[in-house]
């Protein structure tokens, strides 16, 4: 029993994991990467991003993106595209570009659909808006809201459509797994966007998690976040620990991606699951924060751990 194998028994679409162009590099990680019984999808962990695909203004480089979608192609693995627009991970020219709010919404126009565009047909969904809420649910201070208000949600998410009509359109946050009031403001924008018929299809919940931290209010909330009438799916899900690991650790993390994926099954429109890297090894948690990690269902040796087996359980529903 394989973990994509039994994401599609259970009528998802799909089971994945986000990888970085670095790691592809090591033979033994690629060719666990082209495990298609596991994976049947991929995300860029970075090379995507607005730093990467748009280092000056007007000027694209998709070098690292075209590598990680060649790979799925190679292994017949669908994708999806991370990310549009996000406060992180953007060149400085846009940061500290002083542009008014005219100016700036073309700057996003232009950036979604040159990205987009450049790989139209080639991308199942992609994560538009990256984090652009606090956790009290109130709208993230970057460059963007502070000059565009929320004109610039708009502008992204039409950019995005007109570029690529059949790829699916995501809001993705973290701190949404449980229901609060960050997952109620996701909703309620959501719902917002689609009655006025700006193009969203999708809700993004990352779920990097604590062992033993799940919430208990996971099922309920991915139901709650489907009723918006957008699919839904886990984007980024590791479950990190304070090292080190201990058989009690091991045991709780096992039964925390066993409650995860429940959840997920549980719900119809919660489409598919992505990890955010498979492998301890490669996994952004050790340099993140200091003292976590082991966060992934495979050890730095690419074995496979009791986390993996708890994702079987959770397929399995035993
Ligand atoms: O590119 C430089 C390289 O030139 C330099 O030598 C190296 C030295 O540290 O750093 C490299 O940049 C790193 C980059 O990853 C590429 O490897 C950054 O320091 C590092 O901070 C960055 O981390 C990424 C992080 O996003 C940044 O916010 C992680 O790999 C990536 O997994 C992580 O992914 C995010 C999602 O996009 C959104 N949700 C949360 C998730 C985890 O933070």
């Amino acid at each position: 029993a394989q973990l994509a194998v039994l994401a599609g028994l259970n009528r998802k679409l799909y089971f994945g994991t986000a990888t970085d162009n670095p790691e592809l590099t090591n033979a033994s990680y690629v060719r666990q990467l082209s495990n298609t019984l596991d994976f049947h999808q991929l995300t860029p962990a970075n090379s995507m991003k607005w730093d990467a695909t748009e280092p000056e203004r007007g000027v694209f480089n998709f070098t690292g993106g075209d590598q990680i979608v060649e790979q799925a192609e190679r292994h017949g693995q669908i994708m999806r595209g991370h990310n549009c627009v996000w406060h992180s991970q953007l060149p400085d020219w846009v940061t500290a570009g002083n542009f008014d709010n005219e100016t700036l919404l073309s700057i996003v126009e232009n950036h979604c659909g040159t990205l987009v565009g450049h790989y139209k047909g080639r991308i199942y969904a992609w994560d538009v808006l990256n984090e652009i809420f606090n956790d009290d649910g109130t709208f993230c201070q970057s460059v963007f809201f502070n000059t565009t208000g929320t004109a610039y949600i708009k502008t992204a998410l039409r950019a995005a459509r007109k570029a690529d009509p059949h790829a699916k359109l995501y809001m993705n946050d973290f701190n949404i797994e449980g229901s609060g009031p960050k997952s109620t403001a996701v909703a309620t924008l959501v719902k917002e966007l689609r009655a006025e018929g700006i193009p969203i299809d999708g809700i993004g919940i990352q779920s990097h998690l604590i062992v033993g931290e799940v919430p208990t209010t996971m099922e309920r909330n991915i139901k709650f976040l489907s009723e918006t009438g957008a699919e839904v799916a886990l984007t980024e899900l590791d479950i990190r620990m304070t090292l080190p690991d201990t058989p009690a650790l091991t045991e709780q993390q096992t039964k925390d991606y066993d409650t995860v994926i429940t959840a997920c099954k549980n719900v119809d429109r919660c489409i598919g699951v992505t990890l955010w890297d498979w492998t301890d090894k490669f996994s952004w948690v050790p340099g993140a924060f200091t003292g976590q990690g082991d966060a992934c269902p495979w050890d730095n040796n690419f074995n496979k751990k009791p986390a993996y087996f708890g994702i079987v359980k959770g397929w399995l529903g035993q």
